[in-house]
């Protein structure tokens, strides 16, 4: 299937359209079941220019309702695929209830720093989203590890920027759109390109069950994958599928860094006993002659193309080695 949309509830439209385990990895941003639709009385915009089609879900069906999207979520997802879900803590509960319902395996649970634009004088600013992310069946999921930052980028105080980026507490900005058309709660391009280079590969297909603005699949879409989702209000989905169809596969593409080559090239690989004795005694042996453990386990990393917390390991589990002078760094 190849970007298909449907103006339509989405519990009933995949039950109708979508396959058994059709769809490689699905992304979605459902209602939050907070009169949504009458946000503008908490955010402080310009609400001339939002698209007026929020439908929202009344919190007395929200666990009902939870529950049954997420059931066809699942059923939909190939073994292997991967789900983010993104919500709000109000009715967070039900969604991880209903998750627990499922076979689903929750991987990471992220929490997105977001600046909701929002003013508390006698309690803590809400400045965070969360993030579920949920992998089905036992087949190996999709994870670029290294997709957006290489093995050997640092930051200039040493940290690593891969680390960096995988670490599960997210800090993305959104994005102000000033004079433009948009729709309530769009989600900003950089944290949709994050989800969809770490968990797909091109011409995957991925699922919004909430199109609202089009924002999933229209990322999706510029970095070469494709498309199919549902959205209920007719005013959104026929303004924004237009908006789709006037973007090119690919357009994102060009905007993307390359990341340079891995360095750790050996890393995942298994260690044999003769390179072990080689990793201990050089590193032993920079030891005693003044390096610091930090310098020395980067050198002997770098040098045997083997991850920093591999050589920790092994140190740990081998202290105070006599040093073999033989072996040379
Ligand atoms: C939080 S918004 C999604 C925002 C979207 N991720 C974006 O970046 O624009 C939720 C959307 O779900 C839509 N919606 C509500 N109930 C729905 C249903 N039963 N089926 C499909 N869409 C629905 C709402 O109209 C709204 O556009």
């Amino acid at each position: 299937m190849r970007d298909k949309f449907y103006n339509t509830d989405c519990i009933a439209g995949a039950k109708k359209y979508l396959k058994d385990n059709s769809v490689d990895l699905i992304i979605t941003d459902p209602p939050y079941g907070i009169e949504g639709d009458k946000l503008h009385k908490h955010y402080n915009r310009n609400e001339k220019y939002v698209i007026d089609g929020y439908v929202e879900i009344p919190k007395k069906d929200y666990e009902d309702f939870s529950l049954k999207w997420i059931l066809e979520a699942e059923r939909v997802l190939k073994p292997g695929g991967s789900m983010y879900i993104i919500s709000g803590y109000t009715n967070l509960v039900d969604i991880l209830n209903a998750l627990k319902k499922t076979s689903l395996k929750e991987v990471n649970h992220i929490v997105w720093k977001y600046n909701f634009g929002v003013y508390t004088k006698t309690k803590y600013i809400s400045s965070h989203y969360h993030i579920l992310y949920y992998i089905k069946g036992k087949a190996k999921h999709t994870f670029n590890t290294f997709s957006r930052f290489s093995d050997s980028e640092k930051f200039e105080d040493g940290r690593s920027k891969n680390y960096h980026d995988r670490e599960d507490v997210w800090n993305i900005k959104r994005e102000y759109k000033p004079g433009q058309i948009k729709n309530k709660n769009e989600l900003p391009q950089e944290l949709l390109k994050k989800m969809i280079l770490y968990s797909s590969k091109e011409k995957d297909l991925i699922c919004d069950f909430f199109l609202g603005s089009f924002s999933t699949a229209k990322v999706a879409k510029g970095l070469n994958r494709y498309s199919v989702g549902f959205e209920v209000s007719k005013k959104s989905f026929v303004y924004q599928e237009k908006v789709f169809n006037n973007l090119k596969h690919g357009f994102l593409k060009k905007s993307l860094r390359k990341p340079p080559k891995n360095l750790l090239t050996n890393s995942g690989k298994k260690i044999t006993n003769g390179e072990k004795e080689k990793i201990l005694n050089i590193y032993y042996k920079l030891k005693s002659q003044g390096e610091t453990k930090k310098k020395a386990i980067e050198k002997v990393s770098t040098k045997f193309g083997r991850g920093y917390w591999s050589i920790i390991k092994l140190i740990e589990k081998n202290p105070k080695k006599k040093v073999n002078l033989k072996f040379n760094f």
